[in-house]
């Protein structure tokens, strides 16, 4: 871009930073006590029982959990209850369990045979309500479908599917008979089913026809049709939910609908017994490389760890309504809408669609109608609330939520603030959870009966993680100053490898530091011991909650024959936390305009899904580079965020690229 064009570009729509906001964190000092009412019930009612726990959890590791696990349903007792080799890690050595039989089994005999399991409202405002009794048959039914097909124990099941209850219920027919299943968010596309296919070898694939998203239909079944183009997949059998009964194609000999097939199964069929190491599932997110990550989650620590922090961090209890407003697709919809809960015999809802369909105050009806107790949500999602204004969630009773929770990224202070007086009428305790997909469940936490919490951060590690805050030779670093946050002691729900992959698995999570995990994240603790997560601090960008790699945006763009070159860096962004800019240069005779921009963000959508959409491409004649060829990043993201440029750029190749750079507009 001209110089020219660029100084006609209004000071305005420079995004607000979000280090601006974060200066409230010095601001908002105030603590905030857990709620009397709330302790008197609370199964931890003081920090003194939290410490004692804490204390016992990591230096009587097995001890703790081995006590802890009893509660669950075991069909042979375990051993040994841990062995580490770093990076091995074996929880319940020798125990013998089922996932689904823990979820549902074990609640079908008593008062909860006829208790709402699952509670769903679809987005066009159906609703259903499945009591445990209702989805052990149906789980038991799609187990024999499974099987029918040919699925066998250790086989890989892709699942694409909307927010349905048939999504959970495929899940728990996986474990039911030790199938691995490996939930794709909807908002993937062709192209990343293809890659994720491919890197399992799975032999299934569970879709639906369509779901509804914001009134409109998402083709489904059209992407995996896409996906299995070719003559070289591993898939043999697709199996189509129908929810919206839109026209789609059928493979002859592959594709087969799941009400037909219901048709010849019956509704008797044993949990498989299954070692405790036995891998659970594999689920996708992205590194700082272009591949995805397949994480692999085993069986017995897993669930324990679910379990337990349902039990701990939600405190739920038999008459809650519990509501998670993750999707399946993500670790968060794995392990706190149906693992966690469905293990403690709770009522876990599910909503199909977007926060504002109809209109603004879509969440806020629902906890209304259904007086929602326990609510947990991302803190991308409080901010567009925020937003669109405390009319929406003032025409709503939200008197029935007793515990607010949060996850995704760090929590701003008006946004905490927001959440405790509006939503939580002031009265009702904030769980800000920090974990990840390879922790398995919460890491870092408050106890809600226990924990003084302070706005925006994640307070103190849950039961068994031992944190470090550490500088780059595994020196603690001092209160209030940064460092890489590691965790240095295994734990039961941690993952047990990349699937398929070792080498990457040692390299990324277990070479940074000897013998400890190291999470990405930058932290800092403060003189009370409180842990304020900075946020990611290897390549990978969190967009509204959802981890976003560099690199596959990167070679996203690369793939398109008008790029030469790309470099990728976030932004803060005020509602989605971060926003995806890219610069990209050109090959020599392309007209960089705004329709290649257009035709670009189109493009990573197209390869990777709309979950990955550029919010900005910047056309740049060259990308700043040091002398041995690497792009300077810090630079890039200095710029993208309209920061004035600071630090070192002696290293760099050529100057005048960043004044180049500075100056070029964005397309937006
Ligand atoms: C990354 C993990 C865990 C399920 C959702 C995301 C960030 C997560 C918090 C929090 C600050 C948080 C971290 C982490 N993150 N929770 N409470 N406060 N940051 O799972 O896709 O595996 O992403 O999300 O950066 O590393 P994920």
């Amino acid at each position: 871009m001209s110089k020219k064009a660029a100084a006609k570009k209004p000071a305005a729509k420079k995004k607000p930073a979000v280090a601006s906001k974060n200066k409230s964190l010095l601001v908002e000092n105030r603590v905030f006590k857990p709620n009397p009412e709330f302790v008197k019930q609370a199964r931890i009612k003081s920090m003194a029982q939290y410490k004692t726990m804490w204390e016992e959890s990591v230096k009587h590791p097995d001890k703790f959990f081995g006590r802890e696990a009893k509660e669950l349903l075991w069909q042979k007792p375990f051993g040994k209850v841990h062995e580490w080799k770093c990076p091995n890690s074996k929880w319940f050595v020798g125990g013998k369990l089922n996932v689904s039989e823990n979820c549902l089994d074990r609640h079908i005999h008593g008062a909860r045979k006829t208790k709402a399991a699952i509670i769903w409202e679809g987005e066009p405002g159906e609703k259903r309500v499945l009591t445990y009794q209702q989805l052990h048959r149906e789980v038991c039914r799609f187990a024999n479908v499974l099987k029918r097909n040919g699925t066998k124990k250790g086989d890989r099941v892709i699942i694409y599917m909307p927010m349905i209850p048939e999504a959970a219920v495929a899940m728990l027919a996986c474990t039911r008979i030790g199938a691995i299943h490996s939930v794709i968010f909807g908002g993937f596309s062709a192209e990343s089913i293809k890659d994720r296919v491919n890197d399992c070898q799975a032999e299934i694939i569970i879709t639906a026809d369509g779901g509804y998203r914001r009134g409109a239909i998402v083709g489904l079944k059209k992407n995996v049709d896409d996906a299995l183009k070719g003559k070289d997949t591993s898939v043999k059998k697709v199996i189509v939910f129908k929810r919206t009964g839109q026209d789609i194609h059928i493979e002859e000999g592959r594709d087969v609908w799941w009400h037909r097939e219901l048709e010849y199964v019956d509704a008797k069929c044993p949990a498989a017994q299954l070692d405790s190491e036995t891998p659970l599932f594999i689920l996708y997110t992205s590194g700082s490389t272009g591949k995805p990550k397949g994480i692999l989650h085993t069986t017995g620590g897993y669930l324990l760890h679910s379990y337990m922090t349902c039990k701990y961090v939600f405190d739920l209890r038999d008459d809650d309504v519990y509501w998670c407003t993750a999707d399946v697709g993500w670790v968060t919809g794995h392990s706190y809408m149906v693992y966690g809960p469905l293990a403690m015999g709770a009522t876990s809802l599910m909503y199909e669609g977007a926060p504002n369909w109809p209109e603004n105050d879509r969440f806020w009806r629902i906890i209304d109608d259904y007086k929602v107790s326990v609510f947990y949500t991302a803190p991308t999602a409080i901010r567009a609330f925020m937003k669109w204004g405390d009319h929406w969630l003032k025409k709503h009773d939200l008197s029935s939520l007793r515990l607010l929770g949060t996850v995704g990224e760090p929590i701003n202070p008006e946004a905490w603030m927001w959440y405790h007086n509006l939503v939580g009428g002031g009265k009702c305790p904030i769980v800000d959870t920090w974990w990840q997909t390879e922790t398995g469940g919460h890491m870092i936490t408050p106890i809600p009966g226990a924990t003084p919490t302070k706005p925006g951060t994640a307070t103190l590690p849950f039961f068994g993680v031992d944190v470090g805050i550490v500088d780059d030779l595994g020196h603690e670093v001092p209160a209030n100053e940064q460092g890489k946050l590691v965790i240095k002691k295994p734990w039961p729900s941690m993952l047990r490898g990349i699937w398929g992959d070792k080498k990457r698995y040692q390299e990324t999570y277990w070479s940074d530091f000897k013998g400890w995990y190291f999470a990405g994240d930058g932290a800092r603790r403060d003189k009370d011991g409180y842990i304020w997560i900075i946020g990611r601090i290897d390549d990978v960008l969190n967009v509204a909650g959802h981890r976003l790699g560099t690199a596959e945006v990167e070679s996203a763009l690369v793939s398109h024959p008008a790029v030469a070159e790309s470099a990728v860096v976030g932004r803060p962004d005020e509602l989605k936390g971060q926003g995806v800019v890219c610069f990209v240069t050109v090959k020599e005779g392309i007209k960089a305009d705004r329709s290649l921009a257009d035709e670009l963000k189109a493009h990573v959508r197209k390869v990777i899904g709309p979950v990955a959409t550029p919010d900005e491409i910047r056309f740049a004649a060259a990308l700043p580079k040091t002398r041995s060829g690497k792009i300077m990043r810090r630079l890039l993201k200095q710029i993208a965020s309209g920061e004035t440029l600071k630090g070192d750029t002696t290293t760099l190749e050529d100057i005048n690229v960043i004044a180049a750079l500075s100056a070029a507009s964005g397309e937006d």
